[in-house]
């Protein structure tokens, strides 16, 4: 019961991951495996993998804001799913060639949306791969600055969507919700935030 308590928010991260996942692969194996099927899913994967990446990025932010800490446990793995889920969308793509590795790489160098795309895949991979303790050894000081590229690797990957969705709600949250993240990350915001936060947590207590 214990290791349940302990342990909820990552179950539900990984239960909800998989849930995904299985829609995707049900879907691929459930229909012909044509141009509009691999169109479908390459949308659904880049549109889970700039979520996941958008719920990594609230961990802080919301630490940040109201000072909760249970969801920092499920940072690295939401972070994780992006890099997976970005992944998948990037396979998916190139089902769209027949897996051709040579066409697909000049399909995405020949048209900007798509460069900046992988340009943000490129960095959630060096997260995933530098994101084990051993790396964290390794990098000393260096780890926590490559680490804060997370947050240019959103940037691209919100220009990257706005560029292939129409201005709408959907779009204007991700931009939202990035603008706030970037905001709270800026030093004197954080630091005047976070105490402005303390000292009415201590008014109320007195
Ligand atoms: C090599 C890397 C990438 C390639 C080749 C790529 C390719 C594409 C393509 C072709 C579409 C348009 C799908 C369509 O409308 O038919 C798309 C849309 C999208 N991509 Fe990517 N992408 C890449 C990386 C990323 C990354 C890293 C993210 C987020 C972390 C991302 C998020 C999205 C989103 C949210 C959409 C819009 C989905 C929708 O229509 O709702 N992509 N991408």
């Amino acid at each position: 019961m214990k290791w349940l308590k302990q342990n909820l928010l990552r179950l539900v991260v990984h239960l909800f991951a998989c849930s995904l996942l299985y829609r995707m692969i049900d879907v691929a194996v459930s229909r012909e495996f044509n141009q509009d099927v691999m169109e479908t899913l390459t949308k659904a994967s880049g549109e889970w993998a700039l979520k996941w990446l958008l719920f990594s990025l609230a961990c802080a932010s919301l630490h940040t804001l109201f000072g909760w800490r249970k969801q920092l446990t499920v940072r690295k793995i939401t972070g994780l799913y992006a890099f997976f889920f970005g992944s998948v969308h990037l396979l998916f793509y190139a089902g769209q060639y027949r897996f051709n590795v040579g066409e697909t790489w000049i399909a995405i160098w020949t048209e900007a949306r798509l460069a900046i795309g992988l340009i943000a895949l490129v960095i959630l991979i060096i997260m995933a791969m530098t994101s084990n303790r051993w790396a964290m050894h390794r990098l000393k000081k260096n780890w926590k600055r490559l680490h804060r590229t997370v947050y240019l690797c959103g940037v691209f990957s919100v220009v990257h969507t706005l560029l292939y969705l129409k201005a709408g709600g959907e779009v204007f949250v991700y931009v939202f919700l990035l603008s706030l993240f970037l905001i709270l990350r800026i030093p004197p915001v954080k630091k005047k935030w976070t105490l402005a936060r303390l000292s009415y947590h201590v008014r109320i207590d007195t």
